[in-house]
């Protein structure tokens, strides 16, 4: 008998391909809605594999909903989503995709950053509705970005190539982590130091550090106090990491510049979100990995995550400690 993967969204064709030369698959077919949960559980009853994304939560219930599980992969690098104590104690590998989303993560954190800074998603309502009436000196003033002082909180892969392109900016890179990246700092001309330095000095704040129980809400009341007026904060690695009450009142009240947001304590944030309601928030919903390129390379790691776990080879890449 054929071994049954579940895949908890549809993915791009190829990785699709690959896994059904090998096995039974039940693709929950839809691009938009999230596989309902009564519906993942039923299915992982007689299911080798779990083939998942951010948007899951692989828990306690899941593994204990499916008895034959033997490999777990998410089509992400965060796996914040599973249960990977759990899925070790039942010696079950979970995999996930680092590496080949690193410049393509870093290209949308710019891009936020620089959206932000140059107001350009409010640029775009201006003219659509209509309301340019004349060129003016102030009109729709932002930030400079060449020249200015960006702060890294989490120096890894994505870190490292938001670094590479500051550095085409012209910019000086500051950086907090876990422990130093002496290479980093040698390779980029960054300068490590304290967070509570990082966020006296930048001028942008780029929160790039992977959600563990050490950075939850990790921007907070006192760390947005502390960030200049005029600084912008950018976060595009987990919504988790940030206390979004404060955030939202740090922006309402001008105490910070502008935000830059690809993630959020809630996707999808709901539409009456109080974020949303600020001219000085830019927002998009979860992209940073999003090229056709690096979707398409990614299912394909988290199709061969899965092959390989179920042929009982080491993953590709595995989390579990
Ligand atoms: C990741 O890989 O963790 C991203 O958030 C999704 O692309």
């Amino acid at each position: 008998m054929k071994d049954k993967i579940v895949i908890t969204r549809k993915i791009p064709q190829p990785a699709l391909e690959l896994l059904q030369a090998r096995a039974e698959v039940y693709m929950w077919d839809s691009e938009e809605e999230q596989i309902p949960q009564d519906v993942l559980l039923g299915e992982v009853q007689d299911a080798a594999a779990i083939f998942t994304n951010v948007s899951d939560s692989i828990n306690r219930a899941v593994f204990d909903a499916s008895p034959f599980l033997r490999a777990v992969a998410t089509m992400a690098v965060g796996y914040d989503n599973i249960d990977v104590a759990e899925a070790t104690r039942r010696g079950i590998p979970v995999g996930h995709t680092p590496g080949v989303l690193t410049e393509t993560t870093a290209d949308l954190t710019f891009s936020l950053l620089m959206a932000t800074a140059r107001r350009i998603p409010e640029a775009d309502r201006f003219v659509r509705e209509g309301r340019w009436k004349s060129w003016s000196p102030m009109l729709l003033t932002g930030q400079d970005v060449w020249g200015a002082t960006i702060g890294i909180i989490g120096m890894g892969r994505i870190g490292e190539a938001v670094a590479r392109r500051a550095k085409g900016f012209d910019m000086s890179i500051l950086y907090h982590n876990r422990s130093r990246r002496p290479e980093a700092e040698a390779k980029l001309g960054s300068r490590y130091c304290e967070l509570e330095e990082l966020l006296l000095e930048s001028d942008y704040v780029i929160l790039m550090a992977p959600a563990t129980k050490d950075t939850r809400r990790l921007m907070g009341e006192r760390e947005f106090s502390l960030m200049k007026r005029s600084a912008i904060f950018i976060n595009t690695s987990r919504g988790t990491n940030v206390d979004e009450e404060a955030l939202y009142k740090a922006l309402k009240e001008k105490r910070i510049w502008a935000a830059g947001l690809d993630v959020f304590q809630t996707e999808p944030i709901s539409t009456d979100h109080p974020l949303l309601e600020l001219d000085n928030v830019v927002v998009a919903p979860h992209i940073g990995s999003a090229s056709i390129a690096t979707r398409t390379k990614m299912a394909m790691m988290t199709a061969e995550n899965i092959l390989r776990g179920l042929s009982g080879d080491r993953l590709l890449h595995t989390v579990n400690s």
